[in-house]
């Protein structure tokens, strides 16, 4: 497909002062030179809350972890948070609330992990400073990540109930790399420092004073005093850097991008057309490498690609964003938040050893007749009278209710997932991976959330009658196996979940049937703490 390309720059902008891309750097300091709560050399310092080694190294994003497959990796999450959130949250929906009325909650999750139930960070094992209070699932101190799974790209981020959505806004991010080297090092893939790096992606506001501006009245006040459907902000931070600059050798590149906005929805592509090849997607290689010129990535989503600096003609790349917020029927992108990163390249060409294979990693092969179970997963959005957002629910049910979806360990599921709402949500699902399988259209979706409404039952509902409009194609960088995926508006979606490894039948070395089991929700973090999320228990 043929873009439209060229950055047309026009006026009103609320951040004028900053609108220059930033320092000049390099890649593999892109984060390390930045002071860690300066944005931009124009912004004043920023309060944030970040992870660190210790207190008083802390950056956002916090420390890469970079982890050894089959090696486990152990860490003390520690909170050393202040006794006051720095941004509004909101009381009204369901959250995480010490008796004291003290201290912020906190858990970590290990976002793409197969790990234990206990090491997962089950929103309600949150824990505030110095672990005086806890929530009512949490179980131990350390958490122990195995490693056991295919070497990919992860990240760790907060979790807590109701709160998810300011923690990470206010810095409680972090990218986590497991690595093979037996399996990856004969790819021959950019694989230093130097020339691999993980680019963590959001969106943020600020106040003149520097700090994080989020709107702090809801919009159903009288509902929920301060929620907000979808935070967006304007200026767009790559790596705890505000629209960076960075210089590049002319050769390839490998970045692993991830979106860690709370609802902004990124579509990447080169203002002077650059291609990405794609050799990964979330936590897992793809069979085959795949060259695109953009790339549609929904929040806590992962495009690892290849990017070939000797094949510009230019000097310079600027990584822009067109893609409508919210998504995909929101407003289209300003000048703040359609532009990205700049890269300037440097003059001579280089002689590049690395390279991208035909044959990437071969993983198992989604079998649908292998599903020894079928689930229908509907998400709804529920309006006041003035027709806003009051609250999202899967299943038309809130997180606290029974669990309903309780898979077999090491089997595979079939999930049609209906999209009753007006927007796309990411559905992202804890320990298990999925292959989207295909997107089929709803036909007269009014007749059918009417029903639906009624009876919350798809097959009662005579789903079948209704699935029968467009199908959209799965990109073929999205073919793989996921842990996020983008579920279109008025339309089923249906994956194959696999609830064991992807690269070898092995066992686990943990229970993944113990309390306090798994969760799944929409990535949208806005969403996600009010309720669009569901526990999932798996079970022997
Ligand atoms: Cu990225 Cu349940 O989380
Ligand atoms: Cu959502």
């Amino acid at each position: 497909k043929k873009r439209k390309n060229g950055y047309v720059p026009s006026r009103g902008l609320d951040y004028s002062a900053l609108l220059t891309f930033g320092h000049t750097t390099s890649p593999s300091s892109l984060e390390d030179e930045v002071d860690k709560k300066k944005f931009h050399r124009d912004l004043p310092p920023t309060p944030v809350f970040a992870y660190g080694v210790s207190e008083h190294t802390a950056t956002v994003p916090g420390p890469t972890i970079e982890a050894v497959h089959g090696i486990d990796t152990y860490v003390t999450w520690k909170n050393y948070l202040p006794s006051k959130h720095i941004l509004p949250w909101d009381p009204t929906i369901p959250t995480a609330f010490p008796f004291s009325k003290k201290g912020i909650p906190t858990v970590v999750h290990l976002h793409g992990g197969i790990d234990e139930p206990e090491s997962d960070g089950h929103p309600n094992s949150w824990f505030t400073a110095g672990f005086k209070e806890k929530g009512p699932t949490w179980s131990k101190k350390m958490y122990h990540y195995s490693n056991m799974q295919q070497p990919g790209n992860l990240w760790y981020h907060d979790h807590a109930m109701g709160l998810t959505r300011v923690n990470l806004l206010a810095g409680l991010v972090g990218s986590y790399i497991i690595r093979q080297h037996d399996v990856e090092a004969p790819l021959g893939l950019p694989n230093s420092d130097e020339f691999d790096r993980p680019l963590m992606v959001f969106d943020r506001s600020f106040l003149k004073d520097g700090s994080i501006y989020m709107n702090s009245t809801g919009n159903n006040p009288n509902i929920h005093p301060q929620w907000q459907p979808e935070y967006f902000g304007d200026v767009i931070i790559v790596n705890g850097k505000a629209w960076p600059c960075i210089t590049v050798r002319r050769r390839k590149y490998r970045f692993r991008i991830i979106n860690a906005s709370n609802a902004r929805y990124f579509r990447f592509y080169f203002t002077n057309g650059l291609d990405f090849i794609h050799v990964a997607a979330d936590s897992a290689y793809l069979r085959r490498p795949v060259t695109t010129n953009e790339i549609l990535l929904a929040p806590s989503e992962i495009a690892d690609v290849v990017i070939d600096f000797s094949k510009s003609k230019f000097d310079f790349a600027i990584l822009a964003n067109d893609a409508p917020y919210p998504y995909p029927t929101g407003e289209p992108v300003n000048d703040a938040n359609g532009r990205v990163m700049k890269f300037l390249i440097k003059k001579e060409q280089e002689f590049d050893m690395w390279r991208v294979p035909n044959q990437l990693i071969k993983y198992l092969s989604p079998d649908l007749s292998s599903a020894s179970h079928i689930r229908y997963i509907v998400m709804y959005e529920y309006k006041s009278a003035t027709n806003e957002s009051t609250h999202l629910y899967i299943n038309g049910k809130s997180f606290d209710e029974l669990v309903t979806e309780t898979p077999k360990t090491r089997t595979s599921e079939v999930w049609n997932v209906i999209n009753l709402t007006e927007d796309n949500h990411p559905l992202h699902i804890h320990f298990g991976l999925f292959a989207v399988i295909d997107q089929t259209e709803l036909l007269k979706v009014e007749e059918f959330k009417s029903c639906m409404m009624r009876f919350n039952d798809a097959v009662k509902c005579q789903i079948s009658k209704y699935t029968g409009g467009k199908r959209l194609k799965v990109p073929a960088h999205e073919k793989g196996w996921k842990n996020v995926y983008k579920i279109s508006p008025k339309y089923v979606t249906k994956i194959l979940v696999r609830f064991s490894y992807i690269h070898s039948n092995a066992s686990y070395t943990f229970d993944p049937t113990v309390e306090p089991g798994y969760v799944y929700h929409c990535h949208i973090l806005d969403h996600e703490d009010n309720v669009m999320i569901r526990p999932l228990k798996l079970v022997n």
